[in-house]
């Protein structure tokens, strides 16, 4: 019984990218000069068989429910159009059927100026990760490699596979274990270390340090309109939404007895004069701090447990946990909640094609961590001490930042096309990073 469901949807997903393939060619159009993509064919072991063994792995999680919907998940009830019970980790599949939608494909990669690869790269290292290979950790990708080496070798011979791409929807971190030293190692698959991989460009939920190859693109959130109405009814809703809360964190940890940032928000936030004393004040707030306790990953699928009361507070904290970023970040963003970081890597330093770098003054707060933790500066004291007026600017900036951080649902009408979505942009800037780079090792 356990595995009909996954079969099912393996089969419909053939059914489907069956008709796409045979219709790969799209109309000529002028504006696909130089975005001519071409989508590599690949056999079924590097995406669709993945799908199988959805339950496969108890120590991650039984994924097989949010494969729906081409990887957007089940609705979150049965009458809604734009909410989803969206696993992020399923990034890989969401692309993919949105590459199908891509107005420029092209069947001859000749003619294409990217050449994307619809491997399911996180979902095929979960055997390494949490499964039987974990030994050989360091082999992740090989085979994908000898694939490309023995079948077309032109399409990667002619540019090096400089003009490749991918998507990998975890962390980088969860792919860069250095080849050869621990075996078995402390954490992750060896892809990008993989000299084989250095040429090709690399989508991922959080990139390095000092990511090279790859560029971090949005945890995709549980919003997925499918039509400029509901686009806009969220946007009126998000707008009307009377926000009585000043600052909300919705997550885990904190409990543990070292300091760290999460503790710090914690212990503010229970702290019981905070919230008396609103009494007197004319902040209009009637709350200055909610916790939404996501601890167990109870939120993880259920959107509801922190969209109503995002939609309900002016600022939404987002203090690094096990990795600096979070998918939390995006869901207060289409919830119009202003997003206040602690540290540049959880989003600065990230995701710079989507959210300008120079524009975080504008839509979000900075309060160092260290200041936190350390010194005694309370969160609760810079965000009071911001003028309603700006906060309402903030706000409105981030309302402008939030199309171009969620990812619409596929086959969605022409006039929500024309609003760049996470995905455009990511197009948008894979084929900006393929042509630069071309052109530094001097080919066309
Ligand atoms: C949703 O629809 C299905 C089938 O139409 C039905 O079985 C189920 O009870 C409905 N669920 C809710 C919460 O209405
Ligand atoms: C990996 O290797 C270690 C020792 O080298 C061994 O104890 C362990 O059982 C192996 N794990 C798997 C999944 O094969
Ligand atoms: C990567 O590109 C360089 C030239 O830019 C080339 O020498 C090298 O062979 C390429 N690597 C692979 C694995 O194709
Ligand atoms: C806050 O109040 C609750 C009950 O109102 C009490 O149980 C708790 O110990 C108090 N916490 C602090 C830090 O004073
Ligand atoms: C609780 O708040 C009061 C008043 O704002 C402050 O003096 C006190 O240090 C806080 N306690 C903790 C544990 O943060
Ligand atoms: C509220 O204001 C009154 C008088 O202005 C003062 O006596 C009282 O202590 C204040 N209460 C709080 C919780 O700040």
């Amino acid at each position: 019984m356990a595995t009909t469901k996954p079969m099912i949807i393996t089969l419909s997903f053939i059914i489907f990218f069956f008709i796409l393939l045979n219709s790969q060619r799209s109309d000529l159009n002028p504006d696909c000069s130089n975005r001519w993509i071409h989508i590599r064919n690949l056999p079924t072991q590097f995406n669709l068989d993945l799908l199988s063994s959805c339950s496969h792995f108890p120590l991650f999680t039984d994924f097989c429910p949010y494969l729906t919907n081409h990887g957007l998940g089940p609705k979150t009830h049965n009458h809604s159009h734009s909410w989803f019970r969206t696993d992020p980790f399923m990034l890989e599949l969401i692309f993919h059927r949105r590459m199908l939608d891509y107005p420029c494909l092209t069947s001859d990669p000749s003619a294409a100026s990217a050449v994307f690869l619809p491997y399911y790269a996180a979902l095929d290292s979960l055997r390494f990760l949490y499964g039987p290979d974990l030994n050989s950790s360091s082999h992740h990708g090989l085979t994908l490699f000898q694939f490309l080496q023995t079948h077309h070798s032109k399409i990667w011979d002619s540019r090096h596979g400089h003009d490749h791409f991918l998507v990998m929807a975890r962390p980088a971190w969860d792919f860069s274990q250095p080849i050869s030293i621990h075996q078995p190692p402390i954490w992750g698959t060896s892809f990008l270390e993989l000299p084989e991989f250095y040429n090709i460009t690399v989508l991922t939920l959080e990139s390095r340090t000092w990511p090279w190859q790859e560029q971090a693109v949005p945890y995709p959130t549980s919003f997925h309109p499918p039509n400029t109405a509901f686009f806009d009814s969220w946007v009126s809703r998000v707008r009307r939404s009377r926000r009585t809360t000043l600052m909300l964190f919705a997550g885990g940890g904190g409990i543990s007895a070292s300091p760290n940032v999460r503790r710090s928000i914690r212990l503010e936030c229970d702290n019981n004069s905070t919230n008396l004393r609103i009494r007197n004040g004319s902040s209009g707030y009637s709350k200055l701090c909610e916790f939404v306790d996501c601890s167990y990953g109870i939120c993880e699928h259920d959107p509801i447990r922190f969209m109503r009361p995002m939609l309900k507070s002016s600022f939404c904290l987002q203090p690094p946990g096990d990795t600096p970023t979070r998918r939390s970040t995006f869901d207060s963003i289409v919830a119009g909640c202003i997003p206040v970081f602690f540290e540049d890597q959880s989003a600065k330093s990230q995701y710079g094609w989507h959210l300008p770098e120079e524009q975080y003054g504008e839509f979000s707060v900075f309060i160092p961590k260290e200041d936190v933790v350390f010194k005694g500066l309370r969160v609760l004291d810079v965000l009071m001490s911001i003028p309603r007026g700006e906060v309402r600017r903030m706000r409105d900036k981030v309302l402008e930042m939030m199309p171009r951080v969620m990812y619409r649902k596929h086959g969605s009408s022409l006039a929500l096309k024309n609003k760049k979505d996470a995905f455009d942009i990511a197009v948008e800037g894979t084929l900006q990073r393929i042509k630069s780079r071309l052109k530094e090792v001097g080919m066309k």
